[in-house]
């Protein structure tokens, strides 16, 4: 069965759709994208239908990624078809909360920056990944650098987790 991840921000034009391309980036160097499954949605409905910020788009391509999503907004359902639900900030965290109304899918609620080295989860005092898009330049490679950190981290984390994708 594969495994669902949702990477989660504000807009679905920055932080998410980054994290998203990062991380299939990585699943694929691993030969795991038949295993693992990844997609990226917004709390809110401000961009719907829009392709990534071109700031984030320039800078990816920069660091040798390329983002191809469409902004969309997260939906109840997405709290039942995906695994893991990860938001970029407390803020975020704090919205697709309340949109999770069940405990099992509380339980799928992580903090992007909670995913630690040598693949362990802690949510205490999990940084926010910081929202690049009123700042400058600088702003989304410091996103990118974080991002691309937090996926290592991610995907150790899932590979201890998941034994079964080590063989
Ligand atoms: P994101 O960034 O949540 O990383 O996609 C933002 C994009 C748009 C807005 C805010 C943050 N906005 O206010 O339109």
């Amino acid at each position: 069965m594969k495994i669902k991840i949702l990477f989660v921000c504000l807009g679905n034009i920055c932080r998410s759709p980054l994290a998203e391309a990062i991380f299939k980036h990585k699943v694929s160097k691993r030969k795991l994208e038949e295993t693992i499954e990844v997609d990226s949605a917004g709390t809110s409905n401000y961009h719907i239908g829009a392709g990534p910020d071109p700031r984030s788009l320039e800078n990816a391509k920069k660091n040798q990624i390329d983002i191809d999503h469409c902004a969309r907004q997260i939906v109840q359902n997405d709290l039942e078809t995906f695994d893991y639900i990860i938001a970029m900030d407390q803020e975020n965290y704090d919205n697709i909360s309340n949109l999770a109304i069940l405990a099992h899918q509380k339980k799928k609620l992580f903090f992007m920056r909670g995913f630690k080295s040598g693949g362990t989860y802690n949510s205490h005092g999990a940084k926010n990944v910081p929202d690049p898009y009123y700042g400058g330049d600088e702003g989304f490679q410091n996103v990118f650098n974080i991002l691309d950190e937090a996926c290592d981290n991610l995907l150790q984390f899932l590979l201890t987790t998941h034994p079964q994708l080590s063989k």
